[in-house]
Formats: C-alpha cells, sequence, structure tokens
C-alpha cells in the first residue's frame, strides 16, 4: 500500500513559502548526559513509577553523538525547517557561565542544517530545567525567572541570526499544570497554588526571554510556542458548556489570554484567594511582549461536564474514539476550530503549527514499517489545517512530531512518535511509510511552485 498525503494544489500550504518542517526536542533524543548538568527530567526518571517503563533519557537517540546522521535524515525528507530544543543544563555551568562543549554542539547542528539550507528553529525551554535550580524551588521560585533571563540572553548573544526562529516556551501548560499541578511530569509536585504559580512565573520568564532575544538576534522570529486541547462540552445542556469553558479557560486560554489581553481568563475569579498566582505590578506588561509568531501545538480534543463538587470547575471525560496508541481522540475538526476561533478572540502573529502527530503502535516487518494509521492522522490534520488557512488564519508553517521515536516523557520508549523507526538496541533509523508521504508531499510542494 503506498498512502499519499494530498493537498490541492492551489493551498495555501502548498505555497513556496510555506515551511514543512519536523520537531524533536533535547531530553527527549540527545542522550550525552554525561556532558551535561543533570535536569529535573533525570531526577524523575530515577523516581520509582514515574515513567512507564522505567526508563531515562541518559542515552535516548543518542543524538548528541549522530546529529550529523540526523542531519542527513533531515536533507532526505526534504524538509524546510528542523525545531529542536536547546538543554539549559548543557549548555549552562553552575556558575551561570556558558558551557563551551555544549553551545559548541549546538553550533555545529545549526552549521550543518544551514549547510544544507535547512533553517534551525530553536526552542529554549522544553521541559529540562536544571535540577540544582528546582533544589530552590524551581518555577515555584521567582528568581528562575530571572535565571532564565540570563541563561537566554548568554545562549542568543552566542547563537544570535543564525537561527530563524527562537521561541521562549515549549507548552507551559505541561511545565506547570503536569509538572508542579497534577505531577504527572517532572518535577512531580502537586497542588493547585503550585500549578498557577509555576505558570506564572513562567510566563514571566517567556516576556523577560522575549525581550533578550531580541537584544541580541535582529532577524530571527521571536515567539511562544503553546498547546492546545480544545474542551466540548459532553451535551448542549448549559452547565456542561459553562464546564467546557472553565476547563479552556483554565487549560488553555490561561497561557495565551495574558500574551494579548494583559490578564488572566475569568476562571480565575472561580478560584478561591489561596490559589490564586503571586502576580507582581508591572507583571503583565512584561508578559505582553509583542509576538513575531505563534507556535501552537495540537494533538486532540477533550470533553467536558458540570461538576457535582462546587470546588471542582469541571468534570473530564476520558477521551473518545477513535484513539491513538497513546489513547487521545483522533478529532481533526478541533484543529480548524480552534484557530479560528483564536483568529476571532487575539490579534495573532503568523501561526506555526509547530507539533501535530500521533503515537502509533509502529511494527517493523521485514525492514518496513507501514504506518498507514500515522499516515491517515497526517492526512485529516493537513485537510484540517488547509481549511484553517482557506478561512483567512495567516498559518506558515507546519512541523511533524517527531522526525524519529523518541523518549516520550511519562510513557518513555513505549510509545512511538517518529517518522523514522529508532531500533534503541542498534540505534538504527528506518523511514517509516509515514516519511516517505511527507517527503512525496513536500517535493510535490517545491514542484508546484
Ligand atoms: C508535546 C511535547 O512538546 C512533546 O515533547 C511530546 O513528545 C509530544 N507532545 C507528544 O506527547
Amino acid at each position: 500500500m503506498n498512502l499519499d498525503l494530498q493537498l490541492p494544489s492551489q493551498s495555501p500550504l502548498m505555497s513556496p513559502s510555506f515551511i514543512f518542517g519536523v520537531a524533536t526536542s533535547s531530553f527527549q533524543i540527545e542522550g550525552s548526559a554525561d556532558q551535561r548538568l543533570a535536569s529535573i527530567w533525570d531526577a524523575f526518571c530515577e523516581t520509582p513509577g514515574k515513567v512507564a517503563d522505567n526508563s531515562n533519557g541518559l542515552v535516548a537517540c543518542e543524538h548528541v553523538k549522530r546529529f550529523r546522521e540526523d542531519v542527513k535524515l533531515l536533507v532526505e525528507l526534504g524538509v524546510d525547517a528542523y525545531r529542536f530544543s536547546i538543554s539549559w543544563p548543557r549548555v549552562i555551568t553552575k556558575n551561570n557561565e556558558l558551557n563551551e562543549s555544549g553551545i559548541a554542539f549546538y553550533e555545529a547542528l545549526i552549521a550543518a542544517l544551514s549547510a544544507e539550507g535547512i533553517s534551525a528553529f530553536v526552542t529554549l525551554y522544553h521541559w529540562d530545567l536544571p535540577q540544582h535550580l528546582e533544589d530552590k524551588g524551581g518555577w515555584l521560585n521567582r528568581q528562575t525567572v530571572y535565571e532564565y533571563e540570563k541563561y537566554v540572553d548568554k545562549v542568543t548573544a552566542r547563537l544570535g541570526d543564525t537561527v530563524a526562529s527562537y521561541a521562549t516556551f515549549n507548552e507551559p501548560y505541561c511545565s506547570a499544570y503536569l509538572g508542579y499541578e497534577i505531577g504527572v511530569h517532572a518535577p512531580g509536585k502537586t497542588g493547585r497554588l503550585n500549578g498557577r504559580t509555576a505558570a506564572h512565573h513562567i510566563l514571566l520568564a517567556h516576556g523577560l526571554g522575549l525581550k533578550a532575544i531580541r537584544k541580541h538576534a535582529k532577524k530571527a522570529k521571536a515567539g511562544i510556542v503553546l498547546n492546545f486541547t480544545p474542551c466540548y462540552p459532553k451535551t448542549n445542556g448549559l452547565s456542561d458548556i459553562q464546564a467546557a469553558n472553565n476547563a479552556d479557560d483554565y487549560i488553555n486560554q490561561w497561557y495565551i489570554k495574558p500574551l494579548f489581553d494583559g490578564c488572566y481568563p475569568s476562571v480565575i475569579d472561580e478560584l478561591a484567594e489561596e490559589y490564586r498566582p503571586p502576580i507582581e505590578q508591572g507583571d503583565f506588561d512584561i508578559m505582553q511582549q509583542p509576538l513575531d509568531f505563534l507556535g501552537v501545538n495540537f494533538y486532540t480534543r477533550l470533553t467536558y461536564s458540570a461538576a457535582k463538587d462546587p470546588s471542582e470547575l469541571y468534570v473530564e471525560h476520558p477521551h473518545l474514539s477513535p484513539k491513538t496508541d497513546i489513547g487521545w481522540e483522533i478529532y481533526p475538526k478541533a484543529l480548524t476550530e480552534l484557530l479560528k476561533t483564536l483568529h476571532e478572540r487575539y490579534p495573532l502573529p503568523p501561526v506555526f503549527i509547530t507539533e501535530n502527530g500521533a503515537a502509533m503502535n509502529d511494527k517493523m516487518v521485514n525492514g518496513k514499517v507501514q504506518d498507514s494509521d500515522r499516515i491517515e492522522y497526517f492526512q485529516a490534520h493537513l485537510q484540517a489545517l488547509h481549511e484553517a488557512a482557506e478561512s483567512g488564519v495567516d498559518i506558515q508553517g507546519y512541523f511533524a512530531w517527531s522526525l524519529m521515536d523518541n523518549f516520550e516523557w511519562a510513557e518513555g520508549y513505549l510509545k512511538r512518535f517518529g517518522l523514522i523507526y529508532v531500533d534503541y538496541a542498534t540505534q538504527k533509523r528506518t523511514f517509516k511509510a509515514s516519511a516517505h508521504a511527507y517527503k512525496r508531499l513536500i517535493a510535490k510542494r517545491n514542484l508546484a511552485s
């Protein structure tokens, strides 16, 4: 079977300026942990019961060792851009100086990409906070905001405009809510106030980070990557609609509204005083830096109904079918609706889909992975994106998650999101059928241009 990815030739996504790429992150692929400081994910992996297969990021995909081979894979795919993240604990020493060998790795990677005409889309924080900062409270400590600012200042002073695009943070929701409120991600802390505090500090750090980027990189684009899980009511009843709105405010709008409107969404008024974040005067002005782009990560949606317990804002329901291998509903229509709604609500800068993809139960048979289910997922989401673009949302790029199978956080290596299959025993990389399909789509776009 030779499933293809198809878009109408007149689609805005097929225009020559549209960027197709793939994404990864430092902790998920790099390995070479002996060459950097420990991060909160190292500590989390060592905590029994936190990662499904008790694995860690010490070796991962050995990307630091094999990056030249991996750049060849990007060339083979034909992508315009590669989105990766910089590991803070790899590039900054405990004395707050640049770690020369760490930054040299990223310089070499960027040079190798540039030699092939591939743009570097850099994420400055993809969840791997240095553990020594966590020991002082991590994102619950306002001082971490200033440590982040110093880190960004040093890194962007060095990398400057060799990078096409800088994102201050990847998915603040995951760091704050999953990491500090419900504890299923590092550092595994819990509590509503913790979650809200971490979110506030991360958004503040975003604002200061953005200013630092602009100081050192005049041409590079600066923005942030947010994840959105659209919230739908279980029924058309008013109380379910209200619950879905609350959930949307709490998990989605919380991270975007301050950036455009300079305040938290109204669900904050539903929170008891003791759960509200420590907002200091001027904080929202810092958060509200102009953005050159908004990165949107989209995977799934969720459904909600009214809570019986008045202290709860909503009840979240299990994912509906059809689902991917990680248990997330496949519901591409939500991507179109999300983008249209964001476009109506906020004065959006150009939008990049900085992540979209699916974990599937891949099987290597006779040296091949026929992941037609993943191709179908991509096809449906590219079509949904095309519809949003046709309706007037300015979408300038799309990054598939992920270049290759990697460490999927609390799921360890059990869930595979890659276009490229990784045999962890040998580190052999093999193009899946989806990688071939993506390559053909990109090539078609180039032919059309
Ligand atoms: C979002 C995260 O940015 C990425 O690290 C993760 O692997 C994917 N989603 C899939 O869960």
